[in-house]
């Protein structure tokens, strides 16, 4: 018996003596789109990256397809540190930080290098500090690109879009932008476009091409115009409280594969958008239309004048500090 109890009591020493760091830190990754995507891609190489450098230390489980938390549900379960990464589109943050609907007033930007001026510059900076304040840390900023409409008949004119049901974010620019079409926006979270597009609950969408394509929406959606009318990209934001547990080594390798994979994410959102472009043309399913300038132009001045009632909500200096840095 009382042997026994020694032995007990060593093995019950030795487990406490056990180093802490034995078990390695676990982060899983959240998001809700393919693995094939620009960002399914740049997440499976953060995970690449963070496991080869920690030797095990940090473990990075990457749920893909909205397979743990759709986008919304992701950043709640970020502030309790259910989740430890994700990378929700801007316009999911519109209960934390509506600020980041800025990004989706339409035609706010000429071309990528104006979108990353304002990324990298004042304004995203701000809007990083913002969302600090959420019970989560900003990390970086991944693209995937512009937003191209979808329906079943051709949208040219403005005005083809009118009376249509349109699936979008849960963001008040977005419904402004389709109500200024006089068509009428619905909510929905990203995992149930295809089958609302099916059922025609509703008729019509915007997205970037890798989610088109990697979504097969090119089944239930018969026409494709290259409005590129609107941005799409992402915040990759971690918890606050798995954050502060980590050890500045921990933190130094994390951001670091970070700036790498952000790198990585944003060339590749160039590089997928037109493969999926010459995809969904050899799909065969869908037609793809081109505007003329002209014909951009109308869109422009339908959808622009949406700018002023955001002056108060997302801040006009907010507004017109991402123009300014267009000129
Ligand atoms: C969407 O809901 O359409 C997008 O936010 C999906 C995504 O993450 O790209």
């Amino acid at each position: 018996m009382r042997r026994f109890g020694f032995f007990a009591a060593l093995m019950s020493l030795l487990l406490i003596s056990v180093p802490a760091f034995a078990e390695p830190v676990v982060i899983k990754f959240s998001h809700v789109v393919a693995v094939d995507t620009p960002k399914g891609q740049a997440a499976e190489y953060f995970k690449k990256l963070v496991e080869e450098r920690s030797k095990g230390e940090i473990k990075v489980e990457v749920y893909p397809n909205s397979s743990l938390y759709d986008d919304r549900a992701a950043l709640e379960a970020i502030t309790m540190n259910a989740v430890q990464m994700a990378a929700p589109s801007f316009s999911k943050f519109t209960t934390f930080v509506p600020q980041l609907e800025l990004f989706d007033l339409p035609f706010l930007f000429n071309d990528n290098d104006h979108l990353h001026k304002v990324l990298n510059g004042e304004v995203g900076q701000k809007l990083l500090g913002m969302v600090g304040k959420k019970g989560m840390v900003g990390l970086a900023y991944w693209d995937n690109g512009f937003k191209q409409v979808s329906a079943n008949k051709p949208l040219i004119k403005p005005e083809d879009a009118a009376g249509l049901k349109f699936r979008i974010m849960s963001s008040k620019v977005l419904e402004a932008q389709f109500k200024a079409l006089n068509a009428n926006p619905q909510v929905l979270p990203f995992s149930e476009v295809y089958s609302a597009l099916q059922q025609k609950v509703v008729d019509a969408c915007e997205n970037p091409l890798s989610n088109f394509y990697t979504k097969k929406f090119y089944e239930v959606q018969s026409d494709l115009t290259m409005t590129n009318h609107g941005y799409l990209g992402y915040m990759v934001v971690t918890s606050k409280i798995f954050w502060k547990k980590l050890n500045d080594q921990q933190r130094a390798l994390l951001t670091q594969a970070m700036k790498e994979s952000t790198e990585y994410a944003n060339k590749l959102a160039v590089e997928l958008d037109l493969k999926y472009l010459a995809d969904i043309k050899a799909a065969g399913t869908t037609k793809v239309h081109d505007l003329t300038l002209e014909q951009r132009q109308a869109w422009k001045n339908k959808l622009m004048p949406i700018y002023p009632e955001f002056y108060d909500s997302l801040g006009k200096d907010l507004i017109e500090g991402a123009l300014a840095a267009g000129k």
